[in-house]
């Protein structure tokens, strides 16, 4: 059952799908401030808090205070607030109660889960402006079920996009991404997608070629698919500013561009220097923005992943003047150590700066909004201006995902989870945010394996690739400057071919689960608790459901050769070398210490479980979904319902 409760005047998100009429008076459970801004309810002693999909810290959200204001910072750490998603969903688990709630509003939302007061939750705004919705159910997952209908059928990617992909920022020519493809193909490590970062552009134009780096492209992306490999590019949310380039002059002309008060276009600054917004939230414009895609696509581009666009602004013209204006105030001084940290702070919060995101404005809905009061929906609209042009252009998926997004993007694409850090800790990061992306429905998802920022390892890298071979978004990606970190380069290659291979050979399993849990809206990951009600697995934050027939049980520390399990029930624990070469032990249900060496990857089939295991192949595409051999666990090859289709026409 849902229930809709209006609170002052809230800007639509179109998040919600559903026609549900909001109810007279305040949402019940939650004691309802005005004056305050805020929604607080007490948690009961035992309550555990799931949801807001992309956040910091772990599965059991409780304890912490999370802000939805979508923010572009690399250093995830603990003590983050935001990260670069808003997904303003959660769900209350005790005796008493089993609730969703949804708060839809576009603005900055503050969520204290027993932060300030350990045994109370606050919902506070900075306009006390939001449509909130109450969800009651039989038990979690069906109140995820009907959140999820409510906000609309998950974005279902090509098939292939569930091979694996490598990229790095950035690959600078078309030989070197040949030189990446070829790495693979002799270490015989299976490839689908290459990503291309910022520097395939010309000067970092949206929707352009460096044709010196990457000369005749419709050639060469044509000639990397027919090896079977294709190439991604990225697009970038501002237009540089320049005479002469036509998505500039066309975005001017037409008035596309976010404006000041004073009804100039914004310069802000990213990667090409000034650019400006294109206004994501005018239906004109996301309208035109969408089209572009075209021009890459009519070059043989098949998927693309949205960047920056939270979004991201190294400086605004305006701000940067007034801060070289202020710097003069300090010349000559002796910078003690209040008027020092003062100028640090001047100089060193010029990027992100929450001012800037006031200094512009969106035509949205026929009314004239103030950025900072749609913020968490911009990068939202980006990814949608291309999903609502794809289903004009083309009548077959497109790979797309985003850096940013709020509910009701996951209609359009799925998620990386921004810019995570060479860190063990953030593959653990990366498992506890799974089972709360599929919550909201951003089914196709993953981070970047081995770390993006920061100099990784081998082990990490391996550790971290026999997770990212069960997450649906399957892509290795590091910045500019830090080691090296394509699978082909390390000493053990051999073990790397063998879990990628694992990859595929469970592709027909996990683009099954994937299609039935995006049709059926249903998670795809699930905290062990949203199906097994002892109170143990209440507080396993670090073993994983992923479908109906697998447990999942990452390594995620330095140096382990194992880890300790906690089985609900039996469970048939398999430990994979390779697709074919593994051991298999029936496990009763308590706890275990599971033995698995840097090369092994434990996984666990569930009682009633069927797993079906292809011949893995050097691209996706070749699998083959009808030669399949079935690890079972008191069932028969029969019980299991295998989802197929032709991987790329639309559904
Ligand atoms: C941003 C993205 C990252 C990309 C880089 C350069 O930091 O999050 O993935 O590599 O920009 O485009």
């Amino acid at each position: 059952m849902i229930r809709k409760y209006r609170i002052g005047n809230p800007i639509p998100t179109d998040a919600v799908v559903e026609e549900i009429i909001a109810l007279e008076g305040e949402p019940p459970f939650f004691d309802c401030d005005s004056e305050g801004k805020k929604l607080s309810l007490k948690l009961e002693k035992k309550e555990r808090v799931y949801g807001l999909g992309e956040t910091v810290r772990g599965i059991n959200k409780r304890g912490w205070c999370y802000i939805s204001n979508n923010s572009d910072d690399p250093y995830h750490l603990e003590e983050k607030r935001s990260l670069y998603a808003s997904q303003n969903f959660l769900l209350f688990d005790s005796d008493k109660r089993k609730l969703g709630v949804f708060v839809d509003t576009p603005g900055i939302v503050t969520f204290d889960i027993g932060y300030t007061d350990i045994d109370e939750m606050t919902i506070s705004f900075e306009d006390f402006d939001a449509d909130i919705y109450i969800i009651e159910g039989d038990s979690l997952l069906d109140i995820v079920k009907q959140f999820r209908q409510m906000i609309g059928r998950s974005y279902i990617p090509p098939r292939w996009a569930f091979g694996f992909g490598q990229s790095r920022w950035s690959y600078l020519t078309a030989d070197e991404v040949r030189s990446v493809a070829d790495g693979y193909d002799r270490a015989g490590i299976p490839l689908d997608m290459i990503y291309l970062d910022i520097d395939y552009m010309e000067k970092y134009k949206d929707f352009t070629v460096d044709e010196k780096a990457f000369p005749n492209f419709p050639e060469f992306v044509k000639e990397m698919k027919e090896r079977g490999i294709r190439l991604v590019p990225i697009i970038d949310a501002g237009v540089k500013i320049e005479e002469g380039y036509d998505i500039y002059e066309e975005g001017v002309k037409n008035d596309y561009f976010c404006k000041k008060e004073n009804g100039e276009n914004l310069v802000a600054a990213v990667w090409p220097g000034k650019v400006h917004f294109p206004d994501f939230l005018n239906e004109k414009a996301r309208e035109w923005f969408g089209s572009k895609y075209k021009i890459l696509l009519d070059q043989g581009i098949e998927g693309f992943w949205n960047d920056m666009n939270e979004p991201a602004i190294f400086y605004t013209e305006d701000h940067l003047n007034e801060v070289f204006e202020q710097i003069e105030d300090y010349k000559g001084k002796n910078l003690d150590i209040r008027l020092f940290f003062a100028f640090k702070e001047l100089v060193g919060s010029i990027d992100n700066n929450e001012a800037d995101y006031r200094r512009f404005y969106h035509e949205y809905k026929g009314r004239r909004i103030r950025h900072d009061k749609v913020h968490n929906i911009f990068g939202y609209n980006m990814t949608r201006a291309a999903g609502e042009a794809f289903e004009k252009l083309t009548d077959k998926r497109v790979l797309m995902f985003s850096r940013s997004s709020y509910a009701g993007m996951h209609r359009y694409g799925g998620v990386w989870c921004g810019d995570n850090r060479s860190w063990w800790s953030h593959l653990l990061l990366n498992i506890q945010q799974m089972p709360a992306l599929s919550m909201c429905g951003l089914l196709y998802s993953g981070a970047d394996i081995g770390g993006f920022s920061a100099d990784t390892t081998e082990d990490l890298v391996m550790r971290w690739t026999e997770f990212g071979i069960f997450t649906p978004l399957f892509r290795n990606h590091s910045a500019e400057k830090t080691r090296n970190q394509e699978l082909y380069r390390f000493k053990n290659t051999e073990d790397f071919k063998n879990i990628v291979e694992l990859r595929y050979a469970l592709l027909p399993y996990l683009y099954s689960e994937f299609m039935k849990a995006a049709l059926n809206f249903e998670m795809l990951f699930k905290p062990l608790s949203f199906e097994y009600e002892d109170e143990r697995c209440a507080e396993i934050e670090d073993q994983l459901l992923l479908g109906e027939s697998l447990m999942l049980a990452p390594i995620y520390r330095q140096n382990a050769t194992g880890r300790n399990v906690y089985l609900p029930e039996d469970m048939k624990l398999i430990r994979f070398r390779s697709y074919k070469d593994y051991d298999e032990e029936i496990l009763p249900a308590g706890d275990h210490y599971v033995r698995a060496e840097l090369n092994e990857i434990p996984v666990f089939v569930r009682r009633g479980g069927v797993l079906p295991i292809a011949t893995p192949k050097k691209r996706s595409t070749e699998v083959d979904e009808k030669d399949l051999k079935f690890i079972c666990y008191e069932a028969q090859p029969g019980d299991y319902d295998l989802y197929t289709d032709d991987g790329v026409t639309r559904i």
